[in-house]
């Protein structure tokens, strides 16, 4: 049932399969508010943030499982005051650390410390090109200017800066003014991420669903950026896919490369993971990691091509995009064991086509922000 991926099973000799990258999810507190957020919808039921020392112990077996990139998430992983022993720790174990964050509630000296600590890079996010316009996505007065603050400490550390933009129907018509944004604040990366539907942002789908010709648009202004800025801005690009014909290989395939885990310490095989209900997640509090990924239900359920049903089973694609996102063929299809409905194959893709093009024109402009979550 396990594809062994190549590279992969270089530290554990007879497993499977084993990962490349896990995403650790600190808190979900968050100063920020943004209606995309991929936090769980059930914020305020969630309490119980591990403690430094159950992180620490999340690092250890990563690196014994031979695991290469750690990525420090949330919410807002600067809200965690351990933040740089944790970074310590991951790169006193030879791991890649990258923290993604918003920028807020870090300072000049946090920046500092945090780059001693051994930070290998960072991903910051923006919410728009102007205060007023990021502000109002962020729900916070003042982020914007933050960010550029914490962009050029970024910088005079010496840390290389990535940009992630999430796109969406208010900001996607100033996508190349973001580019512009990504290059002046030094950062030689960008992920230009249109929205997913996961988490808040289904709740807001109405208000944030971009039109077809302003993915469209994206791509060709994407393709451009990408030639004219060689050697000087990588870009990464998530198109958005409700007006696509082929699925995207969400996740690089269910259980087969990265794993995230939740402040609480669950275990998922993607962000959004628990939005399948069906699914029972075992908590890293309880069971060893190495154990989870290789033989916990959750991660089985989706893993290799067994699952599968046509018109997967027959196509040729199934070993590229491995039937695209679970998560939006439970939401769009009705089972998460359907081929994802951005596949034009799919039965279910003309009414996703429809749902896309009615929530873009739909006129909604108001989106509901995601809630602050207070102290665990
Ligand atoms: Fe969960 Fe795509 S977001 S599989």
């Amino acid at each position: 049932m396990n594809a062994v991926v190549p590279g992969m099973e270089r530290k554990d000799k007879g497993a499977r399969s084993l990962p490349l990258g896990l995403t650790a999810e600190l808190t979900y507190r968050c100063p920020l508010a943004c209606p995309y957020c991929s936090n769980p919808a059930d914020l305020a039921q969630r309490t119980g943030e591990m403690t430094t020392e159950e992180w620490i112990s999340v690092i250890d077996q990563a690196a014994d499982m031979g695991i290469l990139h750690f990525h420090f998430t949330g919410g807002e992983p600067a809200t965690r005051r351990d933040l740089p022993e944790l970074v310590a720790a991951a790169r006193g174990r030879d791991l890649y650390t990258n923290l993604i964050t918003s920028g807020v509630g870090l300072t000049r000296e946090r920046v500092k410390g945090l780059a001693d600590a051994g930070l290998d890079h960072l991903q910051l996010s923006v919410q728009g090109v102007d205060a007023a316009s990021a502000d109002a996505v962020g729900g916070y007065k003042g982020g914007f200017e933050r960010k550029m603050a914490v962009a050029g400490w970024v910088t005079e550390e010496g840390l290389p800066l990535t940009v992630n933009a999430v796109m969406h129907r208010h900001n996607l018509d100033r996508l190349e003014e973001t580019i512009t944004l990504a290059l002046s604040l030094g950062a030689r990366r960008m992920e230009v991420a249109t929205v997913q539907f996961h988490g808040w942002a289904e709740r807001n789908r109405d208000a944030l669903m971009p039109t077809r010709a302003q993915v469209d648009a994206a791509t060709a202004t994407v393709r451009a950026a990408r030639e004219r800025l060689k050697g000087r801005l990588v870009i990464d690009y998530v198109p958005g896919d409700y007006y696509a014909t082929v699925p995207k290989a969400c996740m690089g395939g269910w259980g087969l490369k990265t794993l995230t885990i939740t402040p609480e310490g669950l275990a998922l095989p993607c962000h959004a993971a628990q939005s399948l209900p069906h699914l029972s997640f075992q908590s890293v509090r309880e069971v060893p990691l190495r154990d989870i990924w290789l033989e916990g239900p959750a991660f089985q359920a989706y893993r290799g091509q067994e699952w599968m049903r046509e018109p997967c089973t027959t196509c040729a694609h199934r070993e590229r995009d491995f039937g695209g996102c679970r998560c939006q063929a439970l939401a769009l299809a009705g089972d998460a064991a359907e081929a994802d409905p951005a596949c034009s194959r799919s039965p279910h893709h003309g009414a996703m086509v429809a749902l896309a093009g009615a929530a873009s024109t739909s006129g909604v402009t108001e989106w509901r922000y995601r809630p602050a979550v207070g102290k665990s």
